[in-house]
């Protein structure tokens, strides 16, 4: 795709109904703020260049926003004002200017891409998208001209006369400009309207005065949702949500039941990968061909190899790296940890700050001890080598390749390979004790 784009995202609004201390655009849809979710979505155009418009005191969401350049708009004087604090980042531009909101996060990449082509199309000077809501109460309606099919205005609500008022062709706010006009049509904007604000809408009444054309193209009223409350943020990430488990499907993987599993916008699954019912998908999880994710485990920042097989209950945390045709099992946690391949850690056991060597097996309630109050200590389980249960293996640790470690054992230190090492307290047995203490008791307190 040849187009020539840039990009300005509005993100200057605070959300006073979010009634949250985070700017509004930085709350996440599908484990990536909003704000993001539209840079790349802009991105996937292969945008040369992407502004953030951001408002005062907002450094969390500059640096969420990074590398991209940010310019601060000091007072809120309308969304043409808003563009125009960017303008030293629109100097020179050439192409096309795409104005997205950043609390818009539906919009998909083919819909903007057939905005832009539309603008291109006659040269217009700046061209619309539109919807067509039931309600059109509070957005700006778009007045084509009834033969040629151009947008000849776009008047905002509170400026409609009844006539207007009817029109339920609507400005979903996305806006692509000629670059190279763009910042003189923004200066000739005025604030002599009802709210006394430089409206970006009217960007149409300039481009027209001065001879040049305008274009409106439509796009399903579903893409348009623009988040104000928490509200709207729920109904934003089920459909984002959707999308999701839609297009992970197309690429080949089962989800048994797709409603019930969460993705993160980020999620990789490869082919032929099962996802059973319950399953919870956070930021940065990779998962290879034909691995099994059972039911009701939670994976975030990991990488799931090829064939393995994770769950029920199972909790990968950031940096869990699990081999080709590794197991782990119900109730088990792995952090920052590399499970080689064909390793099984089936139950019960916490892997933190470790290596567990191929085809190692860590018997259940295995608990690495690897923090001391102060530091995180690493583990490292050899090849092959075969933990007995209930282990306590406090770190440092190293178990040799092939070592066997008894049953109950607390183990410090290192473990040559192939040895066997268990720590047990020896064992007492009297015989008969019990039936006896029985006997005492029951004549005692009169208990059968
Ligand atoms: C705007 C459009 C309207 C459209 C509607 C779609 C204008 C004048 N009107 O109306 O035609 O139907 O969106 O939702 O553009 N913003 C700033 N700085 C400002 C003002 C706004 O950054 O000074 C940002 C807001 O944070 C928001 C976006 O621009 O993300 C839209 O602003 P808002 O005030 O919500 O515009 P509407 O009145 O809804
Ligand atoms: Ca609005």
């Amino acid at each position: 795709m040849s187009i020539d784009l840039s990009v300005v995202v509005l993100a200057a609004g605070m959300g006073t109904r979010m009634k949250s201390a985070l700017p509004k655009v930085m709350h996440k849809v599908a484990g990536k703020p909003m704000v993001n979710h539209v840079i790349d979505t802009a991105a996937h155009l292969n945008a040369t260049k992407t502004m953030v418009v951001v408002g005062p005191d907002m450094p969390k969401l500059i640096e969420t926003v990074a590398p991209h350049p940010t310019f601060e708009q000091t007072d809120r004087l309308g969304t043409a004002h808003a563009v125009l604090a960017a303008k030293e980042g629109l100097q020179g531009l050439t192409g096309n200017v795409l104005v997205l909101y950043a609390d818009s996060p539906l919009f998909t990449s083919a819909t903007l891409e057939r905005l832009v082509k539309a603008r291109e199309e006659n040269d217009y000077a700046v061209a619309v998208l539109g919807f067509r809501p039931e309600d059109p109460t509070g957005y700006g309606r778009l007045v084509t001209d009834g033969k040629t099919g151009d947008l000849t205005a776009i008047v905002e609500e509170k400026e409609c006369n009844d006539a207007q008022r009817q029109i339920n062709f609507c400005n979903s706010g996305v806006m692509c400009f000629r670059a190279e006009d763009m910042i003189a049509t923004l200066e000739a904007i005025d604030n002599a309207n009802a709210k006394g604000e430089y409206y970006l809408t009217d960007a149409v009444e300039v481009a027209l005065k001065k001879g040049h054309r305008c274009a409106a193209v439509e796009v399903d009223e579903a893409e348009t949702l623009g988040v104000n409350s928490r509200t709207q943020l729920a109904v934003a990430e089920a459909i984002i949500q959707g999308r999701l488990r839609e297009q992970a499907m197309v690429y080949g993987a089962t989800l048994i039941d797709p409603a019930s599993v969460f993705f993160s916008a980020d999620t990789k699954l490869g082919r032929d990968v099962i996802v059973e019912p319950n399953v919870v998908f956070g930021p940065g999880v990779v998962v290879g061909d034909n691995a099994v994710i059972k039911a009701f485990s939670h994976l975030e920042s990991c990488v799931v190899g090829e064939g393995a097989d994770i769950g029920p209950y199972a909790r990968l945390r950031p940096g869990a790296e699990i081999g080709a045709g590794a197991r782990v099992g119900n109730f088990v946690e792995i952090k920052k940890a590399v499970v080689e391949d064909g390793a099984k850690v089936n139950h019960l056991s916490y892997i933190g700050d470790a290596r567990v060597g191929a085809k190692a097996n860590i018997g259940a309630g295995t608990i690495t001890c690897n923090y001391d109050g102060y530091r995180k200590q690493h583990t490292d389980i050899g090849v092959g080598a075969f933990i007995g249960s209930n282990s306590a293996l406090v770190a440092p640790v190293e178990i040799g390749d092939g070592a066997i470690v008894g049953a109950g054992s607390t183990i410090t230190g290192k473990v040559e390979a192939d040895a066997l090492t268990l720590t047990r307290a020896e064992r007492v047995e009297k015989a008969g004790w019990a039936a006896k203490f029985r006997e005492k008791m029951r004549a005692l307190t009169g208990k059968k």
